[in-house]
């Protein structure tokens, strides 16, 4: 019987490929502060693997933890793979993790201590070995591979690439030049490139356009991409452009940016990792971003989402996906208010206090700000208030949130669609700055406890639609021209939940821009 489970278990995880625009459980799909990730997928554990820097400032930077997961979903930490307790010359400021496996053997290259050019300290990049790639990883040479700048690249942010011939080469550099190097099979000392003209050179210059950090070389179908960072990487501006060639030598020929900040969900996205599921053309980029509301530089969270390639070879504009349904079990990206919310079975609730469900008006929101959008999630009313409750208790995505108030009250200025048990009712409304609640728009529906319902909203400008379930017509169309009364109209700000007065399940949410219909032009629309 044992035998029986050991023989399908890895058959089953073989045949479903990972298949998803974005991270499905959420981004960042880990949790807690880190950086510069490298993503693998190692075939001896048939798991995919993500090796990131600690996001601290320098001092706390002494070691890595590494994650591991069979699905890109359900995540595993493996905490401190290497720290400088186990490398003489690594003091701190201990960056870019790459790892790779060599004959049953896993390398980690990291680069220490930041050293800059007349430096008297020793650092740049050093080698670590370890026979499993969760570690413990041990210097595999009491000194730096690289300990010098060559071509100006300053020693960091190294990537290391084995082509199918079986060699292998090192991209690294940061002060904006990239140099690549070649290993000898022990992957811990240098080879010399021989250009086969009577040339050759240890460390030769590859720095594309743009170029400031962060190389990372793959390649797909005979052509060598490289993709590095671009900007600065504590501003918003960050992001990673690539470039192709012909040979893993380069040159690499700059084609585009490809990921950057969205102002409705993160920026600074750059310094990233690419892992291919095996036995598919399907890609992923990993990469780190800064989530909106966060402004300290080290504030960084590490990401996925799919890359995509046109049938030339070229790579698609990645899209920062927004969405989460809480396989993984955790909900990561969110912030509650007032008593918070848990993840049971797959679903997200609202915790039950108590004080009881009278008192509970529970919001939990993402950190993004959109202004025109489709947003849409699954949800159901798990017990409705008592039947002395006067106050109409509501189920349903808040929207264009722009003021959640305190920890405390979790009064808001934005926009709601809910539905209504006791009333039997869908509405959509707004809390205007915690003040008023105003009705938009409402209609009957027969709303069962229990029962899960999908809503969706349209938001372009003024212009509110509510759908529910799989209705090609809303169920309400709803108008907020702002100019009654001399209300506040919403015009950007976070997607999340609310559950007033009543205990409610959360699924498959999700959220993405809308462009404006040209049948809508005039219809209400904020300019
Ligand atoms: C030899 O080839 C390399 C790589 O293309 C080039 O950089 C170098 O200038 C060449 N050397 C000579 C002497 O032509
Ligand atoms: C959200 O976007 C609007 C413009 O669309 C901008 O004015 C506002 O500052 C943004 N808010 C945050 C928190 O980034
Ligand atoms: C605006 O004020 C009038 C008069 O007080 C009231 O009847 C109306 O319902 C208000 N409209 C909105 C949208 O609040
Ligand atoms: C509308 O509200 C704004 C902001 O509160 C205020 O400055 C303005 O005087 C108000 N206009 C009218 C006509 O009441």
């Amino acid at each position: 019987m044992h035998l029986q489970t050991a023989l399908t278990l890895p058959f089953l995880f073989s045949a479903i490929a990972p298949n998803y625009t974005t991270s499905p459980a959420g981004n960042p799909f880990i949790s807690g502060w880190y950086a510069d990730p490298d993503a693998k997928y190692f075939p001896s554990t048939s798991r995919y693997w993500v090796y990131p820097t600690s996001s601290y400032p320098g001092p706390q930077q002494t070691y890595l933890d590494a994650f591991s997961s069979p699905d890109l979903i359900h995540w595993t930490k493996h905490p401190n793979i290497l720290d400088t307790s186990r490398v003489s010359w690594a003091k701190q400021k201990v960056w870019a993790p790459c790892v790779v496996e060599r004959d049953g053997k896993y390398f980690l290259y990291f680069a220490a201590n930041d050293i800059w050019p007349g430096d008297e300290q020793i650092g740049g990049i050093g080698v670590a070995v370890s026979d499993s790639p969760e570690g413990p990883f041990q210097d595999a040479m009491d000194t730096p591979l690289i300990g010098e700048y060559h071509h100006g690249a300053q020693p960091i942010d190294q990537d290391v690439f084995l082509d199918d011939d079986g060699s292998a080469y090192i991209y690294y550099g940061g002060h904006s030049h990239a140099v690549v190097a070649k290993l000898n099979s022990d992957m811990m000392s240098l080879d010399i490139i021989d250009y086969g003209n009577g040339t050759t050179e240890a460390f030769r210059e590859i720095t594309p356009p743009g170029y400031v950090e962060g190389p990372v070389v793959f390649k797909r179908r005979g052509v060598y991409y490289m993709m590095w960072s671009e900007g600065g990487w504590g501003g918003p501006d960050y992001a990673v452009a690539y470039g192709t060639a012909p040979s893993p030598l380069g040159p690499f020929e700059r084609k585009a940016k490809i990921l950057e900040q969205d102002p409705a969900v993160a920026t600074g996205s750059g310094h990233n990792g690419v892992v291919n599921v095996p036995g598919t053309d399907i890609w992923y980029i990993v990469y780190h971003r800064r989530p909106l509301s966060e402004t300290d530089e080290n504030h960084r969270v590490v990401c996925y989402d799919r890359l995509y390639f046109e049938d030339d070879g070229s790579i698609r504009k990645v899209r920062m996906g927004v969405r989460d349904n809480f396989e993984d079990g955790r909900m990561i990206a969110w912030k509650t208010w007032h008593g918070g919310f848990e993840v049971v079975k797959q679903e997200m609730r609202n915790v039950i206090h108590e004080d009881g469900l009278g008192h509970t008006r529970a919001l939990a929101l993402l950190d993004t700000n959109f202004t025109d959008q489709v947003y849409e999630a699954d949800v159901r009313v798990l017990q409705d208030g008592p039947p002395s409750q006067v106050v109409d208790g509501r189920a349903g995505l808040v929207f264009r949130v722009t003021n959640a108030g305190s920890e405390e009250r979790p009064i808001f200025g934005g926009y709601y669609a809910a539905l209504n048990a006791k009333t039997k009712k869908v509405m959509i409304g707004k809390f205007r700055d915690g003040s008023a609640d105003v009705r938009i728009g409402e209609a009957e529906l027969d709303i069962v406890v229990a029962k899960s319902y999908h809503l969706k909203v349209v938001a372009v400008g003024g212009t509110l639609e509510l759908y529910v379930d799989d209705m090609t017509e809303p169920k309400i169309r709803g108008m907020d021209h702002g100019t009654e009364n001399n209300s506040t109209v919403y015009q950007s700000g976070r997607n999340g939940v609310l559950a007033y007065f009543v205990q409610a399940g959360f699924d498959n949410v999700a959220v993405e821009k809308t462009r404006v219909p040209a049948s809508r032009i005039g219809g209400g629309l904020i300019s």
